[in-house]
């Protein structure tokens, strides 16, 4: 189906240059595991699994089967007061596999959603307590939290924020991890890990430890990169948070679900925060959900203090634990447990961070970065800031490969289900494309 002039100008497409695109449109009109097909038939292999949220790859048959099968028997029912069961099973699965002290699930509908539903519960915590003045966030450059206006408050992105008005007042941003000295560093770089963290008891001390509320981050900075945390960070803020009384929110929408190789990135980093984001990886991305995990400590201080018969947190979506959205993460639970992803995941981490290390040779490339089956890369850049990458990324898809580009760095993230040769075709294709710029 092509795709005539009045129904290109008609669909304002998001985080794209719509003029350029509708251009030379790139149009996926199927997938299937490894693979998309666009309008002309074109094999493409899926890099990023989407955006991060296809591990098992396109069309599962398993989770369409769910899907159809709720959406024939009950397809929607309001989330405040009634509830339907599948929103417990899934609610209780996930509690099965999250850390141990993190035993509660708020559903959304997208990783932005849950950010912003993590920022007011980690606000209406301290309120339950007593300390409503815990107000300040702290957050990091470079890190990417969703578009809402929470999240993009917490954001450091500069393009994200800045046509925006002045967002939540009171975060506070400490730097970001990465690092020149540290280029081409596989994993964990060894330095540096405390002396960044150590920015959040400089915040504390300046601001005063008793008015901030969270410290929130990605435990791998996703979109801007792959940026990996030096050793011994995370355990820093944790330590930090500890001493003043901060909460400490991981925002897994993209390490979520094995992506390190592990459940979660804080199984991997061995660091527990008392807040989990999640999204993308929930559903297989079969359909948009958004969850955010809280510790019992969090969970049992906002409920305690609301009286018998109350609501305990006056928030929710109408869409929140959506029958089919249910049905889709449970299906997808099944599959995970299944087919030993995370396990897959690791194993496959080694093979796939030597392909991508592999091209540290190619002169346009600056800087490799990778953990669990994630990796970065960053580019000479062009005329403009994000010229080259949006060059990058059309020859690529012209070439067969889908990845996702910020600016000049790109990011692949293959489902678990590739074999090696699926990650020799991502090496070979990205070796064609940058070695001829
Ligand atoms: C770490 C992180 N948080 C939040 C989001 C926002 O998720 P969504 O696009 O589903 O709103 C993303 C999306 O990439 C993300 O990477």
């Amino acid at each position: 189906m092509k795709l005539d002039q009045s129904a290109l100008n008609s669909f304002w497409m998001p985080f794209t240059g719509n003029r350029d695109f509708k251009q030379a449109p790139r149009i996926v009109v199927r997938a299937k595991g490894m693979y998309m097909y666009d309008d002309n038939g074109k094999e493409i292999l899926d890099g990023s699994s989407g955006l991060f949220c296809s591990p098992l790859g396109h069309c599962r048959d398993e989770i369409n089967a769910a899907v159809s099968a709720q959406m024939a028997e009950l397809d929607y029912v309001a989330p405040f007061q009634t509830a339907h069961p599948l929103g417990f099973k899934f609610a209780e699965r996930l509690a099965g596999m999250l850390p141990e002290t993190i035993n509660h699930v708020f559903f959304a509908n997208s990783g932005s959603e849950s950010v912003d539903t993590a920022m007011k519960i980690a606000y209406a915590y301290h309120y339950a307590r007593g300390e409503g003045q815990r107000i300040r966030f702290a957050s990091r450059e470079r890190a990417y939290h969703g578009v809402n206006m929470g999240g993009v408050s917490l954001s450091g992105m500069i393009k994200n924020r800045q046509a925006f008005g002045p967002g939540v007042p009171g975060v506070v941003h400490m730097r970001h991890t990465w690092q020149s000295e540290n280029r081409f560093t596989r994993g964990q770089a060894e330095t540096g890990g405390k002396e960044l963290a150590d920015d959040l008891e400089r915040i504390a001390l300046n601001y005063g430890p008793d008015t901030i509320a969270a410290c929130f981050v990605e435990p791998i900075a996703g979109s801007t990169g792959c940026l990996v945390p030096p050793k011994g960070y995370l355990e820093r803020l944790r330590e930090i948070c500890d001493e003043h009384g901060i909460l400490l929110i991981f925002d897994e929408v993209i390490t979520g679900f094995g992506r390190t190789g592990k459940p979660f990135a804080a199984d991997a980093f061995g660091v527990i925060p008392d807040i989990m984001t999640l999204a993308k990886a929930l559903t297989n991305a079969a359909l948009p959900m958004g969850a955010v995990a809280a510790s019992d400590k969090v969970h049992d201080a906002i409920f305690n203090a609301a009286p018998e018969k109350a609501i305990e947190l006056f928030h929710g979506y109408t869409y929140s634990a959506h029958p089919a959205a249910c049905a889709a993460g449970l299906a997808t639970m099944d599959l995970f447990e299944k087919e030993n992803s995370f396990a897959a995941a690791d194993s496959l981490s080694e093979y796939f961070l030597d392909g991508m290390f592999s091209l540290s040779d190619l002169p346009i490339v600056t800087d490799i970065r990778g953990y669990g089956l994630l990796a970065g890369f960053d580019l000479v850049p062009g005329d403009a800031p994000g010229m080259r990458g949006l060059e990058v990324q059309k020859a690529l898809f012209h070439a067969g490969l889908n990845l996702k580009m910020t600016g000049d760095s790109g990011l692949l993230a293959p489902p678990f289900i590739a074999e090696k040769s699926h990650i020799d075709q991502i090496v070979e294709r990205l070796r064609g494309v940058l070695g001829a710029i």
